[in-house]
């Protein structure tokens, strides 16, 4: 989780995000958060017991590029209407390398805890529209799926989320082929907020798309009765 390691009344401008080092030389970023400044250590984690979520590093780029197969299994299943590859998340990914990408993190990689790198969260967040976001999940090494890591995996995303921005709801859309979506959805307490019926046209069928969601006192109830559970 995040781990504040100082707080200072916020001076930094239009600054977001800096490096800066701390007295011990540990590499620290400054951001702005609810009016105060919080500093993140650069090796940032957030640990579940299952999965570790982590920013990207360069290694990772290789792992994309092997993942951008039309073959995979997770294409099967991630909006395959779009029919869309991973080119446009590698450049993007690579674009985030090549900033110094700095927390409030807006994507994170999910690594297992022996620390094989399986796949990565998102969030379509934008400032414009600050108080609800859609977020997105994709574990690409599909002989692991089954085994409770994407929904860990979602639901420390969104606990992370819900604590950093000033968020009202979080949700996902996707389609009713997709059963494993939409159990880790149900499982964490996302509610069926909508459904345009026949809208995804998948291998020679109409599909209905879902649109779930969770606002943050919800999330916040669940977390209180779950209390020593494993779901949050
Ligand atoms: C959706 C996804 C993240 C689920 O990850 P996961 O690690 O399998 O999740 P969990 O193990 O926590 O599984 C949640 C439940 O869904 C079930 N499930 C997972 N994949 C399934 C599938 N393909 N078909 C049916 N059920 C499935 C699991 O068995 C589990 O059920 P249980 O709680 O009754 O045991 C993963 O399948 C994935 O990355 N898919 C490709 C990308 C994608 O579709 N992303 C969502 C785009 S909207």
């Amino acid at each position: 989780m995040v781990e504040p390691v100082g707080e200072q009344p916020y001076t930094g401008g239009n600054t977001k995000s800096m490096s800066v080092p701390r007295k011990d030389g540990v590499l620290i970023r400054r951001y702005a958060r609810n009016g105060g400044l919080v500093a993140v250590p650069m090796d940032f984690k957030i640990e579940g017991r299952l999965v570790t979520l982590r920013p990207i590093v360069p290694a990772d780029i290789a792992d994309y590029e092997r993942w951008n197969n039309p073959e995979s299994k997770a294409r099967q299943y991630d909006g395959p209407w779009y029919n869309e590859d991973l080119s446009k998340v590698i450049e993007g990914r690579k674009r985030r390398l090549s900033q110094d990408y700095g927390p409030p993190y807006h994507s994170l990689e999910i690594d297992t805890k022996e620390g094989r790198h399986i796949g990565w969260l998102n969030a379509y967040y934008s400032e414009r529209d600050p108080h609800a976001t859609e977020i997105g999940i994709s574990i690409q090494e599909d002989e692991l799926w089954g085994k409770g890591m994407g929904t860990e995996a979602f639901s420390l995303w969104t606990d992370y989320l819900f604590k950093e921005l000033d968020l009202t709801r979080i949700g996902f859309t996707t389609w009713q082929g997709n059963p494993g979506m939409l159990k880790v959805g149900v499982k964490l307490g996302f509610i069926e907020e909508a459904r345009r019926r026949k809208s995804c046209f998948v291998r020679g069928e109409f599909y209905d798309r879902i649109s779930m969601g969770i606002l943050h006192e919800e999330w916040e109830a669940r977390k209180k009765q779950d209390k020593g559970g494993n779901r949050l």
